[in-house]
């Protein structure tokens, strides 16, 4: 990784946004990397403005590595005010926004990303990151934090479906 990509991602990580578990939101997905052991669920809440459904709010939860994490910030931040149809229009490069295009060995870090929002919002898809599993919350104001999902099964098991 250059320098520079290092640097960028130092700066999005001294000031990371919309880590953490989102109560009451209107979706959640979650993918996983048997790659590197990497997780990431995303969680996204809708508001109307101007007539249309337009994502209020994004948030993150990753076991992971800076460039996820990173990514997930920017990305969070981006789809603010997008409808599902425009956040799930972006691509890879997009998401990962002003770090500027990611090596080779780093683009699977903004694919997770990538795979938790198009989970979240539209859990048939297919995605680069396979859903670990297509959660619409309950209305329950408590969401589940990544590590409960893991560490509290549901009844039944959990499905986990990792990269190839
Ligand atoms: Fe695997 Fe970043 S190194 S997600």
């Amino acid at each position: 990784m250059n320098d520079d990509l290092q640097k960028r991602i130092q700066d999005a990580m001294a000031n990371p946004q919309n880590m953490g578990e989102l109560a009451n939101a209107d979706a959640i997905g979650t993918v996983g990397n048997s790659d590197c052991g990497e997780m990431l669920r995303m969680w996204v809440k809708f508001k109307q403005q101007d007539g249309r459904k337009v994502i209020d709010r994004a948030t993150f939860q990753s076991f992971g590595c800076e460039t996820a994490i990173a990514v997930a910030s920017l990305a969070t931040e981006l789809i603010r005010g997008k409808t599902a149809e425009e956040a799930l229009s972006l691509k890879t490069e997009e998401l990962a926004g002003e770090l500027g295009p990611l090596p080779p060995m780093k683009i699977h870090c903004a694919q997770l990303v990538e795979g938790a929002l198009r989970s979240a919002l539209s859990p048939q898809a297919e995605t680069c990151a396979k859903p670990v599993e297509a959660t619409k919350p309950t209305g329950n104001s408590s969401a589940p934090t990544l590590l409960d999902s893991f560490s509290k099964p549901k009844e039944g098991g959990v499905k986990i479906t990792f990269l190839e």
